[in-house]
């Protein structure tokens, strides 16, 4: 077990230190940076179909299911087809409305998840293509699906998964991006997403560069009881992500909000023992997240703010800032999960938890 962790502590460490080769795995013999080809061969017999979807629905479980929420978003943005996201476990027992012009998109790390397959096969009951996007070769839902993408990865043993996650919003990236040729997107407006995904891995490495730093963070937040964490668009579905990492491995109590409803909520439980973690890259909503920083700060809250490198005005507010490389919304998450994760396993590593297999978890829940 030690050589399997190829000198890593645990597993999930050495799973997060994995991203940047995992995420060129993802892409490679599928994307061709320089002039924007992007095919995928496990669905390309059923391109047509996918395109002239009236809506796509998205179901998983879990950190699958997150992941499905930016797929939401970016299947919206760049294919502009109707997208749904449903937890797996709600889609089988509420009698869904769905029919042959339906696409189902199953999202599993393992590939065994039970309320998952019984979400994939009531969809192909009533007549929808279902499209698998699955990290183990071969797994039940993999071979009952119509088609899929593999995620390659690699094999995930930490319970809390980190590199299927990032593997899966990449699928559903390029995915996002086939669909949207000759239609909602022009050539070039393809090739620079995808220049925008190539540099994702090497952005990546810099943020792990970042372990020190963050370690020292996590050393302030060891013994908080709740922690908080605040997103936007394509980040709110990382502020439930960063949430649930931290929940799952040291067992803090983490909630995950878009910061604009921070003030339907969670506001009333902000205090100095309430630790709100902000994904707050320099986007279009960057002001307005800088205003909930101020609302945390005017109530005493303890802000770590994960921000681009440059901006010095959060610095003025937060007590931590993780500075990560800026890139084009669409990519960000891929960026701004990374610290997260990272946060999560030094709290829990500092805790004394055991972050590989944490209590009352499996890697993969095959009963109901
Ligand atoms: C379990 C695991 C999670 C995972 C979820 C869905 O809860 O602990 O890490 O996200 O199942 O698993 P799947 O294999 O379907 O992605």
């Amino acid at each position: 077990e030690e050589i399997e962790k190829g000198g890593f502590e645990h597993f999930m460490l050495k799973e997060i230190f994995e991203q940047p080769v995992t995420m060129q795995e993802v892409m490679r013999g599928r994307v061709r940076h320089e002039d924007g080809f992007v095919r995928l061969g496990g669905i390309e017999d059923y391109l047509d179909r996918i395109r002239d979807a009236r809506r796509i629905v998205i179901c998983a479980c879990g950190t699958s299911w997150h992941a499905g929420l930016i797929g939401e978003y970016l299947l919206e943005e760049f294919a502009r087809i109707p997208v749904e996201v449903d937890y797996a476990s709600e889609f089988r027992y509420r009698n869904p409305i769905l029919d042959e012009h339906d696409v189902v998109i199953v999202i599993s790390q393992s590939g065994e998840t039970a309320d998952t397959l019984a979400a994939l096969r009531l969809a192909k009951e009533k007549g929808a293509l279902v499209v698998g996007i699955c990290n183990v070769v071969g797994s039940t839902i993999a071979r009952e699906t119509h088609c899929g993408m593999y995620t390659h990865a690699g094999p995930e043993i930490g319970v809390a998964s980190t590199k299927a996650f990032t593997a899966q919003v990449i699928v559903l990236y390029l995915l996002s991006l086939v669909l949207s040729k000759d239609r909602s997107l022009s050539r070039h407006d393809i090739s620079l997403y995808l220049r925008e995904l190539g540099e994702v891995p090497e952005k990546v490495s810099r943020i792990l560069e970042l372990n020190d730093q963050i370690l020292e963070i996590a050393r302030e937040y060891v013994d908080s009881r709740n922690c908080l964490y605040l997103g936007r668009g394509y980040n709110f579905p990382v502020a439930l992500e960063g949430a649930l990492k931290l929940k799952e491995i040291s067992y803090i109590h983490a909630e995950g909000y878009p910061a604009a409803e921070m003030k339907h909520g969670p506001i009333a439980l902000i205090d100095k023992d309430m630790p709100v973690v902000f994904i707050a890259p320099q986007d279009a909503t960057h002001g307005k997240i800088l205003s909930n920083v101020e609302e945390v700060r005017s109530r005493k809250g303890r802000v770590i703010a994960v921000a681009n490198e440059g901006d010095e005005e959060i610095a003025r507010l937060a007590d931590h800032v993780i500075y990560i490389p800026s890139a084009a919304a669409p990519v960000t998450p891929l960026l701004n999960v990374i610290p997260l994760q990272m946060l999560s396993y030094h709290i829990a590593t500092l805790r004394g938890c055991n972050v590989d297999r944490p209590r009352n978890l499996a890697k993969s829940v095959t009963v109901e």
